[in-house]
């Protein structure tokens, strides 16, 4: 039986959230936590789903849905499961992996050839379908994997070359509610419009000073413009106490600087740190009542499974 396994990874935002949702770019890396898909023909004619660590199966019902219209082909038997390296809580973008993941396998399992590109669009409106809202930025990531510089909703995406990141990163324990948070600042945008422009405008000035120096390797000002671009954060109202006192113990511990990564509100900080401070700075991010998560950036794209 034609059976099929496809792995795509989690992501980091690293410079440029929300900003990146009004065609501003940001810089996000993939990160060695995968979830994977496997496909395959059921042996009784009807559809079954077995997704353990997926949440939210409305992310692989799109992915069915999207790939059986651009490919006129009916999924109609088969057998989809789910196995997941990451909680979908941390917010390193379960939904995005998995529905990466999905229309990747049923690609290779009606033998199709498709590109990156094709890939991305297709996977992008399945995440619209069922969220309405988002940047794309984590498609992209779980697509092309590595650390990419994306612009225009995926007008421009272009892989970032550096050398090892020294990134660590903290869990503030509580699930970001993105649509929400998403909407809100959406609200902000247009009771405000001025002065959040002004905001998204400073991000994406910092987002591109940090893809220099992100391939010059220089962490050190990397770290400073994560600071500068959480004060921005934080004066669009999407930080919390939790991920403060996070932030705060990691710089007190020796970060260059931290921020939140993603939608604010929870989900995760991450730090740019020196290699020989990263006991001390994680110790710190524990005894301020986080979590640190060992992953490693820069992870492959989605690719198929032995
Ligand atoms: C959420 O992980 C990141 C946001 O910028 C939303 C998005 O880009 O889709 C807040």
């Amino acid at each position: 039986m034609n059976s099929i396994t496809v792995s795509a990874p989690g992501k980091l935002l690293l410079m440029g959230d929300h900003a990146v949702v009004y065609k501003n770019p940001c810089l996000v890396t993939a990160v060695s936590e995968r979830l994977s898909v496997s496909v395959t023909e059921s042996s009784d004619g009807a559809s079954h789903f077995l997704t353990p660590g997926v949440s939210d199966t409305r992310f692989i019902e799109a992915a069915l849905a999207v790939a059986k219209k651009h490919w006129r082909q009916s999924f109609d038997a088969l057998s989809i499961t789910t196995q997941s390296m990451f909680s979908g809580n941390y917010g390193l973008g379960s939904s995005a992996a998995v529905t990466v993941a999905t229309l990747f396998a049923l690609g290779e399992y009606c033998r199709k050839q498709i590109g990156k590109k094709e890939l991305f669009s297709m996977a992008y409106e399945a995440i619209l379908s069922v969220q309405r809202v988002g940047s794309g930025f984590d498609a992209a990531s779980a697509i092309w994997g590595g650390t990419l510089w994306y612009d225009r909703l995926g007008k421009t995406i272009t892989t970032v070359p550096h050398t090892p990141m020294p990134l660590v990163v903290g869990f503030s324990g509580v699930k970001a509610d993105t649509p929400t948070i998403v909407a809100e600042v959406a609200k902000k945008y247009e009771e405000q419009r001025e002065k959040v422009s002004r905001i998204f405008a400073a991000i994406a000035k910092l987002t591109t000073d940090a893809k220099a120096k992100t391939e010059e390797g220089d962490w050190e000002r990397v770290g400073k413009l994560m600071d500068f671009n959480q004060e921005y954060l934080r004066d669009l109202g999407v930080s919390s106490e939790r991920l403060e006192s996070l932030i705060v113990a990691a710089k007190g511990a020796g970060a260059w600087g931290a921020k939140l990564s993603g939608a604010g509100g929870g989900d995760c900080m991450i730090a740019m740190v020196p290699p020989e401070k990263q006991p001390d700075v994680s110790r710190a991010i524990e005894q301020a009542g986080g979590k640190v998560i060992h992953i490693t950036p820069q992870a492959v794209g989605v690719r198929r499974e032995p």
